[in-house]
C-alpha cells in the first residue's frame, strides 16, 4: 500500500515497535534515522563517528547531517512503495527540509501519526527495553517480554542486549531534549491538518489497531 507517513513520538513512545508491525502488514518501507546512525556507528563510517558523541549523551545529531542522510534515503524510495519515517523530523528545521525534499521528489505526506505517551511512562519503558541480538526484535522486561523467557519469539535466539543510550543517566536527557523540540513540530503539522494523535499507553495491539484504521482510511 503506497503511503508517505511520519511516526512521531517521544523516546520510548513505541515508534519502532509499531513500525515493525506496519511494515509487516502494509509493506511500507521503514526509514529510521536512529537505526541509520546506529548502523553507521557499528560500521565505523565517517557518519557513524560524527553521530556517536551526540547519541552517547542523548542529544540530537546536527540538522545538516541528519537532513542529508534522509534526503539520500528518500531519493531511493520508490514512488510505488512510499515511506514511513520514524524519528524524523525532530526539529522544525528538519520538518522544513523534509518539505523541500518532498517537493523535489514531487510527492507529499499523507499523515503524521503522533504516538502520545505520558512522559512519566517513558523512562520505565526505555530502561526496560531489550533487543534480540539475532534479529533486532524489541521487547520490554516489564510490558512486553518474549512469550518464553529468554527466547526471541521471532528467531528463537537467546541473546539480548540494551542500547547504550538506554542507561538511566542518558535517558533523562533524551526525554528532556525531545519534549522541547516536539511541541513546535506538533503545532507545525496540526496547522497543515495532517496530524493524527494516537493514544500510546494502551497496549501494543490496541495502538496498532488505531494506526491501521488511519492507514486504511
Ligand atoms: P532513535 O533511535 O529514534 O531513538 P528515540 O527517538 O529516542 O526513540 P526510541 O527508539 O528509543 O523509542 P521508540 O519510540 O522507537 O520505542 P520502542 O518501539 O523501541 O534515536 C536515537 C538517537 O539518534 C537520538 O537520541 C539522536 O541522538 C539520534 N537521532 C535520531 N534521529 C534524529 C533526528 N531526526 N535528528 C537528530 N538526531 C537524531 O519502544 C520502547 C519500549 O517500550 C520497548 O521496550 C517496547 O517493547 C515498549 N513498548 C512499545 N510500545 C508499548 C506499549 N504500547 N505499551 C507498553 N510497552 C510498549
Ligand atoms: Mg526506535
Ligand atoms: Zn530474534
Amino acid at each position: 500500500m503506497k503511503r508517505n507517513i511520519i511516526l512521531m513520538g517521544l523516546p520510548g513512545a513505541g515508534k519502532g515497535t509499531q513500525a515493525e508491525r506496519i511494515t509487516e502488514k502494509y509493506a511500507i518501507p521503514h526509514v529510521s534515522t536512529g537505526d541509520m546512525f546506529r548502523q553507521a556507528m557499528a560500521e565505523g563510517t565517517v557518519l557513524g563517528k560524527k553521530a556517536k558523541s551526540y547519541m552517547d549523551e542523548g542529544s540530537l545529531v546536527p540538522d545538516e547531517v541528519t537532513n542529508g542522510i534522509v534526503k539520500e534515503r528518500l531519493s531511493q524510495a520508490t514512488a510505488e512503495e512510499g515511506f514511513m519515517l520514524d524519528g524524523f523530523p525532530r526539529t522544525l528545521n528538519q520538518a522544513k527540509a523534509l518539505d523541500t525534499i518532498m517537493a523535489e521528489l514531487k510527492t507529499s505526506l499523507d499523515a503524521v501519526l503522533y504516538i502520545d505517551v505520558p512522559a512519566e511512562e517513558l523512562k520505565k519503558r526505555l530502561t526496560g527495553r531489550i533487543i534480540c541480538r539475532g534479529c533486532g526484535s524489541t521487547y520490554n522486561v516489564n510490558s512486553n517480554p518474549p512469550k518464553e523467557e529468554g527466547t526471541c519469539d521471532r528467531c528463537s535466539g537467546h541473546e539480548f542486549y540494551q542500547r547504550d543510550d538506554d542507561k538511566p543517566e542518558v535517558v533523562e536527557n533524551r526525554i528532556k531534549i525531545n519534549i522541547e523540540q516536539t511541541e513546535p513540530l506538533v503545532k507545525f503539522y496540526e496547522e497543515k491538518g495532517i496530524l493524527k494523535r494516537i493514544p500510546g499507553d494502551i497496549g501494543i495491539d490496541n495502538v496498532f489497531q488505531h494506526i491501521s484504521q488511519i492507514i486504511e482510511e
